[in-house]
């Protein structure tokens, strides 16, 4: 039974601060100052450092008279060592707050050293939901991709290299206490990372949709980021300069991240990280390999919310019966891909041999993390199985 129904309680949580819209960086300075801040650790990849960004935003933080230091270090798909090193920075530095410049990798990273600032470890013991005994320091989420929304969410995602399991935390701790959501900061992102992140962001809101923890709040954020994907998405891949393209990709990122963590991912993501985890494939690359499948052997659990899907993404139309709805969703999340030039798990140099030894693993993991069981139709092992072999 969905979470909306009558006596099941849904708990809501967001940020208690967002500044929203073109230009929003400049009030990174006033934020932090609200906060408390006075010596801050700016959290961030090697890209973006390189990028000058993060140095702007220090910058700002000194017009406030705020200071900073950068720890630049974060890779994608941060591990549990970029954490460990970024905590040494802080401590080094005597940060009473974060600031994460970048795009989820840089904001996750940013939350679990955040956490572990204020609360002994390690990180492994907080898998999970709702594990976290403390707070951890303020931390404002700047994203730079549109997105993973986790500048929105309660969820961070951290890899433990020695078991090859990209660790899911969930737990409202993990909630940043402002997000500056400014669009102009995603301009410069090159069309695979517009593709792949767009391709997250729908998986989210999709997701969030269908879920069996959906609920009346989620749904309307789930359908706005999913009609946002619909008007958006090849536009801000093909004209990466289009102003009102990258808005609406950055609002939908924004809302999918709020709704999925306030509903929850589903099968996609169960099978995702641990493809990403064997493969080393980036988050949304594996998420936008998986979907369209996945989707399909989804359907059965829940044909008129898929339906409304498409229609929310523009693929159907009125008169069209659920299941004709449900085909169109299908072929158009295919026809997606296929737009968007995302390549398939055979394009990346993997090889079926290699695929085939991974298997036993990545199915075990995905069923292991609890997402796929909140997927309409809820998958084995077998089923999981096979779907990663339709992906490739
Ligand atoms: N916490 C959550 O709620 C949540 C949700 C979904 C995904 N995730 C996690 O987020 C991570 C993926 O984050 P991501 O997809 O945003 O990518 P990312 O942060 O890993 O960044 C990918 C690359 O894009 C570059 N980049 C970032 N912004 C750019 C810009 N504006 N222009 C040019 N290049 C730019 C980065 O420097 C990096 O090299 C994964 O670890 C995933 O598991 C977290
Ligand atoms: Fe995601």
């Amino acid at each position: 039974m969905r979470a909306s129904s009558a006596n099941s309680v849904a708990r809501i949580n967001i940020p208690a601060s967002l500044q929203i819209g073109g230009g929003a960086i400049s009030l990174v300075g006033m934020e932090a100052d609200r906060l408390g801040m006075k010596r801050v650790l700016i959290v961030s990849d090697p890209y973006m450092t390189k990028s000058g960004l993060p140095e702007l935003v220090g910058g700002i933080l000194n017009e406030s008279g705020i200071s900073s230091t950068v720890f630049g270090e974060v890779q994608p798909d941060p591990t549990i060592q970029n954490v460990v090193n970024g905590l040494d920075a802080l401590r080094d530095f005597g940060s009473d707050g974060l600031v994460a410049v970048g795009g989820g990798s840089s904001i996750d990273a940013a939350k679990a050293i955040s956490i572990l600032a204020m609360n002994d470890g390690p990180l492994s013991e907080y898998m999970g939901y709702d594990r976290i005994p403390f707070a951890g320091l303020p931390l404002i989420a700047v994203p730079t991709t549109a997105g993973t929304g986790s500048e929105c969410t309660k969820v961070t995602v951290i890899t433990d290299s020695s078991t090859n399991i990209k660790m899911m935390l969930l737990d409202p701790h993990l909630l940043p206490s402002a997000a500056i959501v400014d669009y102009q900061l995603t301009m410069t992102m090159p069309q695979a990372l517009t593709a792949h992140v767009g391709v997250d962001t729908l998986t989210h809101g999709m997701e969030a949709y269908v879920s069996a923890k959906a609920n009346s709040m989620t749904d309307v954020l789930a359908l706005s980021c999913i009609g946002l994907v619909g008007r958006n998405l090849l536009t801000a891949w093909a004209d990466p300069e289009n102003l009102s393209a990258r808005e609406g990709m950055m609002l939908a990122a924004s809302q999918g991240g709020m709704a999925f963590s306030n509903s929850s991912v589903c099968l996609v993501h169960g099978m995702s990280r641990p493809l990403g985890a064997a493969f080393h494939i980036a988050h949304g690359l594996s998420n936008a390999m998986l979907l369209p499948s996945v989707t399909e052997f989804s359907i059965l659990g829940a044909p008129d919310r898929y339906a409304k899907v498409a229609a929310t993404l523009g693929w159907s139309i009125p008169t069209d019966s659920v299941e004709t709805s449900c085909v169109k969703l299908v072929e158009g999340l295919s026809k997606l891909n296929a737009d968007l030039k995302v390549p398939k798990l055979s394009d990346c140099d993997i090889s079926r041999l290699d695929l085939e030894n991974q298997l036993g693993k990545m199915a075990k993991d995905a069923l292991a993390s609890g997402s796929p069981q909140n997927n309409p139709t809820v998958p084995d092992e077998m089923a999981i199985s096979d779907l990663y072999r339709r992906a490739f």
